[in-house]
């Protein structure tokens, strides 16, 4: 009996892996599913009604009813679980198949994934893929590290389900092992930097400002029409007028202040402090997810510093709405800044050889940093070979410049009426260390000398020095 053959299959039918199977059939490819959860291969088959789609039970199915080379993609989460889905699937497949791992693993484990499989004759892809369950339907943003004579056999899939900018796909072959998995890593550091500006400016307008949440959500929709354009300015625009469907209020206002997180914004820290690259703003917005876990001990110190902050003289309406707008800009090219520069050192400490144009481009739609600034990111890279840290680039700049007196303002005015801004004052303070000629840090030598002999250098003569210091 002859059965159809299927183009590319999907392990793991969550609502991403169904999202994204739909999105391989739209584009004409037969795409087949599975997962352990009967349910999802239910509701694949249901949603899948007419479309050249179809889910499976076993896994025994699933690989029979793939064409060779297979091309099999999983979308389970990140950690163990991947180890064993590869497991089950390793004693049914054929010399050249291919996996591509599409979740949030961490680059550790890509790269051991990827000379295990080496080892089978196996072709794997780490592939960060980006833009949610709505972006997995519609056209993610899709980065795909390792094997390229695998990229060369799904690049047709994948261009073809990716997002389109000018009808250029937001997707190319970022390049060796782990690349893929890391520059997605690195896209949700960037993530976590700017969601928590977007948090700050909005407590900024509302504490400082007194702004209402649906004065503020058409603010944000203007600002989304002009240069701080992007997905999650327009969402925090839609979230900040949402009603609640039973209480007679703004849903943001019943949320709990407590942020989750899984672990990319942590692990971009965690590399950019190994390679010694600095990304204050990312772990800043790391750490306010971490202070903003301990609820319940700032419910209690609250009590104990309570006092009316009445600061005489503050910004106020339309002049501090556009302090904060050029505030909030001038910290977005400074988060992109930060994972630029640590994308660009970790592709020589780590042999990456990453394209960082190609990487700004396919940032520029499907994802969820998506945002017209990345045009001008993708300009600058592609006008400089070598760029690494792009703040002092003609593009950036004088746009720099001109938002430093405003974003003073707003942090002083922030400041004062108590309002925390460890995210907007991190990226300030980045830029102003970039712009010191000097910085204080001679004064650190002369202390690790003083305590420890660590010795300094001079800036008036070459060479190593010591000092018996107050003797
Ligand atoms: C994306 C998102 C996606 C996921 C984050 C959430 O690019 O589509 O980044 O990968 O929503 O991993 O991360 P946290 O749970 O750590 O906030």
């Amino acid at each position: 009996m002859n059965h159809q053959l299927y183009d590319f299959g999907m392990i793991g039918l969550g609502v991403m892996g169904r999202n994204f199977l739909l999105n391989v059939a739209d584009d004409g490819f037969a795409a087949l599913g599975t997962d352990i959860n009967e349910d999802s291969v239910k509701a694949l088959n249901e949603e899948g009604e007419g479309m050249n789609v179809k889910g499976v039970h076993t896994q025994k199915e699933f690989v029979e009813l793939l064409s060779k080379p297979r091309k099999i993609m999983l979308l389970v989460p990140a950690g163990k679980i991947v180890d064993k889905v590869i497991e089950g699937l390793l004693p049914l497949l054929d010399d050249d198949d291919i996996i591509i791992d599409g979740g949030n693993s961490h680059y550790d484990d890509t790269n051991r994934r990827y000379e295990y499989l080496k080892t089978k004759n196996i072709r794997f892809l780490g592939t960060g893929v980006s833009g949610g369950a709505e972006g997995a339907r519609r056209g993610p943003s899709i980065m795909p590290g390792g094997d390229k004579s695998a990229w060369e056999d799904v690049k047709s899939v994948l261009e073809t389900v990716a997002a389109k900018v000018n009808g250029e796909p937001c997707v190319t072959y970022i390049g060796e092992s782990s690349s893929g998995h890391y520059v997605k890593m690195v896209h949700n550091g960037i993530e976590y930097g700017l969601m928590q500006l977007i948090a700050e400016a909005y407590d900024i307008l509302k504490r400082v400002g007194g702004m209402g949440n649906d004065e503020m959500s058409a603010l944000f929709d203007q600002w989304n029409k002009g240069r701080l354009n992007s997905f999650l300015m327009e969402i925090s625009a839609d979230i900040l007028k949402q009603r609640d469907e039973k209480m007679d209020t703004h849903l943001l206002d019943l949320i709990l202040d407590k942020a989750k997180q899984k672990g990319t914004g942590k692990w971009t820290s965690q590399t950019a402090m190994d390679l010694g690259v600095p990304v204050p703003t990312i772990d800043s917005a790391v750490t306010m997810r971490g202070i903003s876990a301990f609820r319940e001990y700032r419910q209690d110190v609250s009590k104990m510093f309570e006092h009316v902050h009445t600061p005489e003289e503050t910004l106020t309406g339309e002049a501090l709405a556009e302090s904060v707008e050029k505030a909030l800009y001038s910290a977005f090219i400074i988060t992109y800044a930060q994972g630029m520069h640590l994308l660009a050192e970790a592709s020589e400490e780590l042999n990456y050889n990453l394209d960082l144009e190609g990487i700004a481009r396919i940032w520029r739609g499907g994802c969820i940093i998506r945002a017209t600034l990345l045009e001008k990111i993708r300009k600058a890279y592609s006008k400089r070979d070598g760029l690494k840290n792009m703040m002092a680039t003609s593009e950036f700049r004088d746009e720099l410049f001109d938002c430093r007196d405003c974003t003073v303002d707003v942090l002083t005015a922030a400041m004062k009426a108590g309002v925390p801004t460890l995210c907007l004052s991190s990226a300030f303070n980045y830029y102003e260390s970039f712009r010191s000629a000097r910085l204080p840090l001679n004064m650190v030598q002369a202390q690790r000398d003083y305590f420890g002999s660590h010795t300094y250098e001079r800036i008036d003569q070459t060479g190593i020095f010591h000092t018996d210091w107050g003797k």
